[in-house]
Formats: structure tokens, sequence, C-alpha cells
């Protein structure tokens, strides 16, 4: 089965990847209380994806004997080909793997570290932060971690070799794909003549007031950059082909994922990097691994919420928000005093999001770096101390979330994805990966046509000074030779009581990857909300810092008016995160396509 977005894509058949998948459509419901189209019902395996190429990779994966692990390769290589806005080779992420045999649950770090030379110090010139230096050019480029990671993925829990995870990548990169809607969007905000800016004080991506700095970097824009993705305008349905991409994916299918790291990919890489002012060298991608971390978990009702631990700061956060909110209703009967859309949950769900936040900002960092109580940020009775300082009628004063001390001495969508694959063994995998910013540095590696990650914004480059997210940080968060920046990437396994996968769930789009997921977490455990209608309603977003209250369009007016009469100060965004949803159910497995983004789902 197979149809065509109203909005989306040119695609009718998937005869691409050889393969026939059940594919489901939906369309942008979105309307508060609007019906929603069923999700995606399938009996025995599914991968949800922002791209519906993507997604048929992972499928195709599994109808070749392949596993969860290798659907997930091979999904999150072809997003990185289709989306390169969001993800790919040149960037980094992090995985949560469900092996069924064993019932053990791994998490996989292959974040982008930065490089040896790297120190507070290489930002900042006569005294004062360069502005937008880490957010594009050479110094904001991190040693890219998603090669070694989607290798040591199959390596360690796959079935399939690695090459056959990368052939739809390098097939897609050679033929070409149409243009996504999110491509699309992406691209047409780089005005071909604002590019050509000399300093970020003209580049419109960078909103930092420091921009404003006269002595702004003299760094022009990547001329590969420009030519691949902004000299011609990309529209949606276009015919895009990446030649020199798909011959550097050929050669990882041939050599494997050490030839990233070694040879002459790593020393394009290394150039590139070096001509835009960075200090990326060849030893710094000959000694990246990835790590493999205890993952982080809490419980929610009567299920087990296993996610990621630092240098992310998703499982902290997610799990800090839904602790405080059952904390706030603990029986149906509280919770049927915040009904789904309300106000008051609405609220509520605010309040514990901006108790996660303000410890985030505080306290989160590279644990390999700094020492985090990650313990007791998880813990039960901290969520109960937290929610007993909220108010049902009122927000509290700025410090007053999270554990109070150590303050730190205080900017859309584009660059990240989200998938999530159950397989036919119960298998499951939740990764998450990104190249930071939309198109990350802006930068390409030579002739690789790797797009380069600006992962090094993630960082707190100054404490109290807000990133490109608007995020904030302290030492904990601070700039160091090999650590890893606090991420907010929230790949999320949700297992029941018999230890069997329930949901597997994650987002893209930032500091609000954690509030989207929450908020469909809780549309489903809480409310619940089948798949889809979980994923379509509007959803909400606070980070602590700034004191802003994100709502998206859908959210309904008097519901608004209710929360700026109890102190929020909200400003309505198009959209908050893009989550990507699996859920097992008595019959099957169901899965949601996103409406704010081209994902679609697909399985058998
Ligand atoms: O790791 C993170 O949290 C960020 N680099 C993710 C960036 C993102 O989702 C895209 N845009 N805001």
């Amino acid at each position: 089965m197979s149809h065509r977005r109203s909005h989306g894509l040119k695609i009718t058949r998937l005869t691409l990847v050889g393969s026939v998948v059940v594919l489901v459509v939906v369309a942008a419901a979105r309307a508060a209380g609007a019906a929603t189209p069923p999700p995606l019902r399938v009996p025995h395996a599914a991968v949800a994806s922002d791209h519906p190429l993507a997604s048929a990779a992972g499928v195709a994966a599994l109808k070749a004997g392949g596993n969860a692990v290798d659907a997930a390769c091979a999904t999150a290589l072809v997003l990185g080909v289709v989306h390169p806005e969001s993800s790919g080779i040149g960037g980094g992420g992090f995985a949560v793997v469900y092996t069924a045999k064993d019932g053990k649950v791994h998490a996989l770090d292959f974040r982008e570290r930065a490089p040896a030379a790297l120190t507070a110090a290489s930002f900042v010139k006569e005294g004062k932060v360069i502005p937008g230096a880490s957010a594009r050019g050479g110094l904001a480029v991190g040693v890219p971690g998603e090669v070694r990671g989607l290798g040591e993925l199959v390596r360690r829990w796959g079935k399939l070799p690695f090459r056959r995870c990368v052939d739809p990548a390098v097939k897609l990169a050679a033929k070409g794909f149409p243009v996504s809607s999110r491509l699309a969007e992406a691209a047409a905000k780089l005005d071909p003549a604002k590019l050509e800016a000399k300093s970020p004080a003209q580049d419109p991506r960078v909103q930092d007031p420091r921009a404003q700095d006269p002595r702004a970097y003299p760094t022009a824009e990547d001329p590969r950059f420009v030519e691949m993705f902004a000299a011609k305008r990309l529209r949606e349905g276009d015919l895009l082909r990446r030649p020199e991409l798909a011959s550097t994916l050929g050669r990882l299918r041939i050599l494997g994922p050490d030839a990233f790291y070694k040879g002459e990919i790593a020393a394009e890489i290394v150039k590139a990097v070096k001509a835009a002012g960075g200090v990326l060298a060849v030893e710094d991608l000959a000694a990246y691994t990835a790590i493999e971390r205890a993952p982080i978990e809490g419980r929610f009702r009567d299920l087990r919420v296993v996610s990621m631990p630092p240098p992310s700061s998703g499982g902290v956060a997610l799990l800090e928000t839904l602790g405080v909110w059952a904390a706030r209703h603990p029986t149906d009967a509280e919770l049927g005093r915040s009904p789904r859309g309300s106000s008051a949950a609405f609220h509520m769900l605010v309040e514990a999001l901006k108790h996660g936040f303000a410890d985030r900002a505080r306290y989160l960092g590279d644990t390999d770096f700094v020492k985090v109580d990650v313990a007791r940020f998880v813990d039960p009775a901290y969520h109960v101390e937290l929610a007993r300082r909220l108010k049902p009628d009122a927000v509290l004063a700025r410090d007053a979330y999270g554990t109070l001390g150590a303050p730190p001495a205080p900017r859309k969508d584009a660059g990240t994805t989200h998938l999530s694959v159950i397989d036919a063994e119960g298998n499951a995998v939740a990764l998450t990966s990104t190249v930071n910013l939309g198109f990350g540095a802006h930068l390409v590696a030579g002739k690789t046509g790797i797009l380069l990650n600006d992962q090094m914004d993630d960082f707190a480059i100054e404490p109290g000074v807000p990133n490109w997210d608007g995020l904030i940080g302290n030492e904990q968060n601070a700039v160091a030779p090999g650590k890893r920046p606090l991420s907010s990437m929230t790949p999320t396994i949700v297992l029941d009581g018999a230890g069997k996968v329930r949901m597997v769930v994650g987002a893209a789009g930032g500091p609000r990857i954690i509030s989207a997921t929450a908020q469909v977490m809780l549309n489903v455990i809480d409310y619940k909300l089948d798949a889809q209608a979980a994923v379509s309603a509007p959803r909400v977003h606070h980070q602590w810092f700034p004191d802003l209250l994100a709502i998206e369009p859908d959210v309904a007016r008097d519901v608004a008016e209710s929360l700026e009469r109890r102190g929020h100060k909200t400003k309505v965004i198009p959209r908050v995160g893009t989550v990507n949803l699996l859920l097992k159910t008595e019959s099957g497995i169901e899965a949601a396509a996103e409406p704010r983004s081209p994902s679609q789902a697909a399985g058998y």
C-alpha cells in the first residue's frame, strides 16, 4: 500500500529498495481536537523516521534478514543523504538498543567531541568571544561520530554486514532523490546573497547579539556549500543527486568505518576544517571512539523508561519531568483535574519541564570530564520535593526551579532527526542523530561531499550566555579538549513490568526534543491516545531560560490566555519538535507519522 501525502513527497512506489512495504499517510490534521487519521498498524516490524525512503530502507534491511539494529543503521544513513540539513556522516548521535534475547538495554554514545587543540580560548579574540564562531566555520566542527557509531551498532548487535546497511544510502546519493518539504524549507532559508556575507553580523542564522560586534570573524561562506545547497534554490520535488557523497559512502561500503577516520577521507575533512579556521587534526579522527554507557532508567507509572545518560541531558530531563508530573498526578482522580490539552495540564507540564531544564543548565555536562550526580536527578523522592514547590495557578520565581546553587552566571528545528525501529524478534532501537543547526557548520569537506556538523555550539561557550538554541550552562558544560558537548537528544525505550518493549520514542528539535518526547509519552501512557493522535496533538515548550512558553499554533486560544493568567509569557512558534514513535500493542505495532515533518512509517 502506498499513498502520497497531500503536501508531501512525489513518491508513489518504493521500488528503489526493492521491497513492498506498507506505508501510512497522515495528512496534517493539526487543528486542536481534529480527528487524526489512524496510525499504521502492522503485525511484525516497523520503522518510523522523518523520510519515507529512509523508513523503506530500514524495512528492506529487515526483510533481507537484518534485525532492528541493521534497520536503524540503514535508515540513519539514508536520512543523512536525503535530509542533509538534519543529519549525516559529518555529525553524530546516540542510540538506545533493546536486545530481545537477553532483555538488556544498551546505550551507545557517538556524539562529536572537541578536537584536542580546542579550548575555551579558541573562541576568544582580543578578550572577547568571537561571535558566531561556535555555530559556523571550522571552529564549530566537532570530531564526527556517526560512522563509528553506526559501525559499532551493527558490529555489536546487528546481523548484517556494515556494507549491506550502507547500500541504500549509496544508491540514493548516486541516483538522486526528490527534495522533501523539510529540505526545501531549510534550503529556502539559505539566501545566496546573504550567504556571501563576510561576517556573522550579516549571517541570517546568527541571532546572537554578539554578532553585531564589528570585529566578528572574517569567514566567508564555504563556496562548496553554497554551490551544493544554495546557489540553485532547492524546491520540493526537485531531483537532488549527491555524487561526491555517493563515492565517499561507496568507499565506506567497501573499506568499512575505519576509512572515515584514517586516510584520504580523514585528510579531506581536516583540510576543510583547517581552511575554515578550525583546529581539527588527523589524530582527532584516528582517536575517535563510540562509547557504550550505562543507560539511565526510571519508573513512570508501572513502566520502565530507559533513555540516554550524559553527555545527553535528554534522559535526565525527561525522567525529572515525568517524575514531577507523576508526583503531581499520582492517581486517576488527580489526572482527571488535568484533562489533556487543558491549561491545567500544560501548566503543570511546563512547570515540571522548568525544573528539568534548570538542573540541566546548572549541573549537566560530559561525565567523562565533570561530576554529575545523575542519581539525584532521577530519584522519585527528589521529584516529590520538586513537585511540592509548584503551584497550580501561578509560576514560581525563576530561581525556585530545580536544585538551587551554582547558577549559570547567565535561539528552530532543522539539524536533527529521530528514528524508531521494532523488529519481528522484539529487538528495538531508538536513535537520534544530528549535525546540530540546519546544515551544520555550512562546511563541506572538500571532494568527499560530507557536510560537517557545528556541534561545538552545544557547549556553554561563555557561562550564562545563551547558545543558538537559547540554552545556558556553566563550567560543567564548558569547552575542553576531547570533551563532548551537552545534548538534548532523548532516544528512549519504554518497557513493561515483564521487561518487554512497549514504546520506542524520541524527537528532533534542540531543547524542544525533551518537551516533545515527554508530551507524546504522557499522551500515550496517561491519556491513552493511539500513536498517531499522541504525536499529532498540539504541544508546548519551556526551557526555564529564557522565561518564554512556546506554544504551537493549534493550542486553543482560551488555553493560551489561561496560561498567561498564571504568569507564563507565551509565544506562538510553528512547531515543538518532530517525533517518531512506535508502540507495541496486543496485536502488533502502531506507528505514527509526524505531521510536522515529511515523516512516514513503514512496516509489515
Ligand atoms: O544535541 C543537541 O541537543 C542539539 N545539537 C540538537 C540540535 C537540533 O535538534 C536542531 N535544532 N535546533
